[in-house]
């Protein structure tokens, strides 16, 4: 399954890379704000550019580092002596390198009726509701608590570097992608068990990208709005929300996984207190106020934006208010469209913009 994020540029970022070029020829450095699911940063350092990355989100941090700055496999040295390597070398599945032993082992683990168990899955006893929830299976959830406390207890020995933490965080998002029981975000869990949510759950290698460099970037973790006065690049590619949808509501168990803490599970979602990760960029009221402070405050003349015909903004409100700082110019992508459970009727393809601004 993957990554399943809304407005995932993953698909688009040949077109936005050829965009990049013809823009602004021999632009090196790009700042990508929005960054996501970091796809769209590796298929930039892929090709070369050095890249600065933004997100909000503490799960795009670390998909940011993996897709960043590893291009292989990290040696996890310092698990050596924490686990029996012997032991989980012999019945590994994947092969001989200490990253593949590392996660043979904890996909070994006994199972915890945890925090995950008890908030997310049916057997639990949520704290502030009486109906338990359905995100994930007892069992798959149980495991998740057991590899969570072992990731965090790694970290906190000292026993895996940074990137080896972001790498079995990243590793853990992406298996539970594939056995959540949810139509397409977590803002809600589905009333029946669908079959691929009582698959186990199991740790997967990621593959790593060896095409570009990995020195040189930068990831932050922040509001772009308050990260924009310490960036510099050619080109700022924006990729905002365009929805109200917040991301922050609709990942929070990917961005409990993440930040590896236990928060209060509120309400029949179980949705952690987001507040302090609430974008301006889903209120039609505060998006320009964001905006402004971004475009003032980057050392950057050109801006690539992507915003689309669903967009909360109409176009053309869009292009009037970023005619204030510069020139603009509006390009349109076909794409395919996100579309809810409730969305059966709008049609399979919109139309994406992907807007040139050069600041005056
Ligand atoms: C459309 S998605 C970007 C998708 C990304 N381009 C990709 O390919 O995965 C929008 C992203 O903006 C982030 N975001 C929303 N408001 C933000 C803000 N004020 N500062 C930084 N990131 C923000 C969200 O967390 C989300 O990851």
């Amino acid at each position: 399954m993957g990554y399943r994020y809304i407005g995932s540029k993953d698909k688009l970022s040949d077109i936005i890379i050829s965009e990049i070029k013809s823009t602004k020829k021999g632009a090196k450095h790009i700042i990508d704000l929005m960054a996501g699911t970091g796809l769209f940063s590796l298929a930039l350092r892929e090709k070369g550019f050095q890249v600065s990355a933004v997100d909000v989100m503490t799960y795009s941090y670390h998909h940011l580092n993996v897709h960043l700055f590893l291009n292989e496999a990290p040696l996890f040295k310092g698990m050596e002596t924490i686990i029996d390597f012997e032991k989980y070398k012999t019945q590994n599945l994947f092969g001989g390198s200490n990253y593949e032993t590392v996660l043979n082992y904890l996909n070994n683990l006994s199972p915890i009726k945890g925090y995950f168990y008890n908030e997310f899955s049916p057997d639990g006893e949520p704290t502030n509701t009486l109906r338990p929830r359905k995100y994930f299976t007892a069992k798959n959830a149980a495991k998740i608590d057991a590899i969570r406390k072992k990731i965090k207890n790694f970290r906190k020995k000292n026993a895996i570097t940074e990137y080896e933490h972001s790498l079995l965080l990243h590793d853990l998002i992406m298996a539970a992608n594939d056995i959540a029981n949810i139509a397409g975000t977590y803002g809600h869990y589905l009333s029946k068990f669908v079959k691929r949510a009582e698959d186990p759950i199991l740790l997967y290698t990621s593959s790593f990208s060896n095409g570009g460099n990995v020195k040189g970037h930068e990831v932050f973790k922040g509001y772009a709005e308050d990260v924009a006065s310490k960036l510099t690049g050619d080109i700022c590619y924006i990729d905002p929300p365009y929805i109200k949808r917040q991301y922050a509501a609709n990942y929070h168990i990917l961005e409990t996984i993440a930040r590896e803490d236990e928060p209060e599970a509120i309400g029949e979602s179980g949705l952690r207190p987001w507040r302090d990760q609430y974008s301006n960029f889903c209120s039609k009221v505060k998006i320009r106020s964001s905006f402004d402070k971004i475009l003032t405050n980057i050392k950057c003349n050109d801006f690539l934006i992507s915003y689309s015909e669903d967009g909360l903004l109409p176009i053309d409100d869009l292009i009037s208010f970023l005619s204030t700082y510069g020139k603009v110019v509006k390009k349109d992508i076909k794409y395919k469209r996100f579309k809810s459970r409730t969305d059966t009727k709008k049609e399979a393809t919109l139309n994406e913009y992907l807007i040139h601004l050069h600041r005056n």
